[in-house]
């Protein structure tokens, strides 16, 4: 395998600078790319996002350039950027370390894309969690506020940008856009249904940009090195860089910026030091809970969205867990149907009550009492959940299910085994 390496292009100032410090990140280039567009206007800076392909990080890859021109379309009194730092994917944690290595990116990125944007108003949403990152968090928005670059006519360009930070409510669910803005609300964070989308009636029911944290550090790198820079990494449908958080069972787990298109191999057994203790890989498992199940013969297969859409996954929150032969994949898969059952908010039946059902179903496989007509009963569910859930939750939930059984048939011929134990 040929030798592989993690590139520094959102992360560049990784170690570089003191991260509690807004004049070592001024040593370091910070707020270089605010000066460009305080300078050049804000059209330029939207087309150079526009060139760069960047999609969304948070895990629906919308195309980012088009997202803030269709926000910059909404007029409003009052317009909201929200920082998405909920980061409620089991097995990932790239955004934790944005915030806490590079948090004064991560508030250019907000100030740059409330100036494209025409929005006065940000919150950064981070998750409960990180309680132990929030003092980290609110000191870097004071020093900000204390040198102008947060607050009223920032730098003297005439653009006011009030930022604050919001804790997330501990629920998975919160990182969903509707779902964050009632929680901000002080409501039980539950999704609403669309439309209006967010952009267009979210937080207080105004206008509401909610961006991945990776997103906004991403485009403060663009700005910096141009869109061509950034595209000199990927593919033609994937360009750029991905941070990307790898746990389970490998020798050097942690945060990794790669070029899109690196396989799944050379991230296990390149970047991450191959399998723990030497173990035989059995699969990894994409993009987070929601993520698709992915066996170790396909481990060719390139970390793209388009790789990845063929393989019936998707990149999703950048997570990747890896399991060894001695992890179960029902096992593994029950720990997902508890987590899902756990966080599903209960407001749609498909998803509430699916749970519940598959609940029921898992238990039967441990216990040994599964039959036929139970998985037939599973795959109804998980139709009937991937079709007319709400949101996003119960809508991907079904995506570790289906790919398992796509890749692992002959895992789910228990069922057929317990039947006929059942019988004799
Ligand atoms: C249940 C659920 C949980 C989500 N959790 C997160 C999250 O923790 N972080 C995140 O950035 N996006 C999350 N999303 C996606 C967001 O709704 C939204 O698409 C994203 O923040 C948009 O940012 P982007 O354009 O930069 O990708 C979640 C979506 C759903 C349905
Ligand atoms: S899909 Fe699940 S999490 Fe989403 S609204 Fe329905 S019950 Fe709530």
């Amino acid at each position: 395998m040929k030798q592989v390496h993690e590139v520094h292009f959102i992360t560049e100032l990784f170690g570089k600078y003191d991260g509690s410090s807004l004049q070592s990140y001024l040593e370091a280039g910070g707020f270089k790319p605010l000066q460009q567009l305080l300078a050049g206007g804000s059209e330029k800076i939207l087309k150079e996002i526009d060139e760069s392909g960047l999609q969304g990080r948070g895990g629906a890859a919308y195309p980012t350039g088009r997202k803030l021109r269709q926000f910059l379309s909404e007029k409003a009194p009052r317009k909201f950027v929200v920082c998405n730092a909920d980061e409620g994917e089991p097995g990932t944690f790239k955004d934790r370390e944005l915030l806490r290595r590079n948090i004064y990116q991560v508030i250019e990125g907000m100030i740059i894309t409330a100036v494209c944007t025409q929005a006065g108003e940000g919150i950064i949403y981070v998750r409960e969690e990180y309680t132990n990152i929030h003092d980290h968090i609110e000191q870097a928005i004071e020093s900000c506020y204390q040198h102008n670059y947060l607050g009223k006519n920032i730098l003297g360009s005439g653009f006011s940008f009030e930022l604050r930070l919001f804790s997330g409510a501990g629920s998975y669910v919160c990182g969903e856009g509707f779902a964050m803005c009632e929680s901000m609300e002080g409501k039980s964070g539950r999704p609403r249904t669309k439309p209006p989308y967010v952009k267009q009636a979210g937080f207080l029911n105004l206008p509401t940009l909610v961006i991945n944290t990776e997103t906004l550090s991403a485009i403060v790198s663009i700005i910096r090195h141009g869109a061509h820079e950034f595209r000199k990494y990927g593919t033609a449908e994937s360009p750029g860089t991905k941070l990307i958080s790898v746990s389970g069972k490998v020798e050097r787990p942690g945060v990794y910026e790669i070029p899109f298109g690196l396989t799944i191999n050379e991230i296990v057994n390149g970047l991450a030091g191959g399998m723990k203790n030497g173990k035989k890989g059995n699969f990894v498992q994409i993009g987070g809970a929601s993520g698709g199940i992915l066996p170790a013969r396909l481990w060719d297969t390139k970390y793209t969205y388009e790789d990845f859409s063929r393989a019936g996954m998707s990149v999703g929150s950048g997570a990747i867990v890896v399991a060894d032969t001695e992890t179960k994949l029902l096992d593994y898969l029950k720990v997902v149907q508890d987590f899902f059952n756990h966080e599903s908010c209960g407001k749609c039946t498909p998803c509430r009550e699916g749970n519940r059902q598959l609940r029921i179903i898992f238990d039967k496989i441990a216990a040994g009492t599964a039959t036929a007509e139970d998985f037939y009963r599973m795959e109804i569910v998980l139709d009937v959940m991937g079709s007319t859930s709400l949101c996003g939750s119960g809508k991907t939930e079904v995506v570790p299910f289906n790919t398992a059984i796509k890749y692992f048939p002959e895992e789910f011929a228990v069922f057929a085994e317990f039947e006929k134990r059942a019988v004799i």
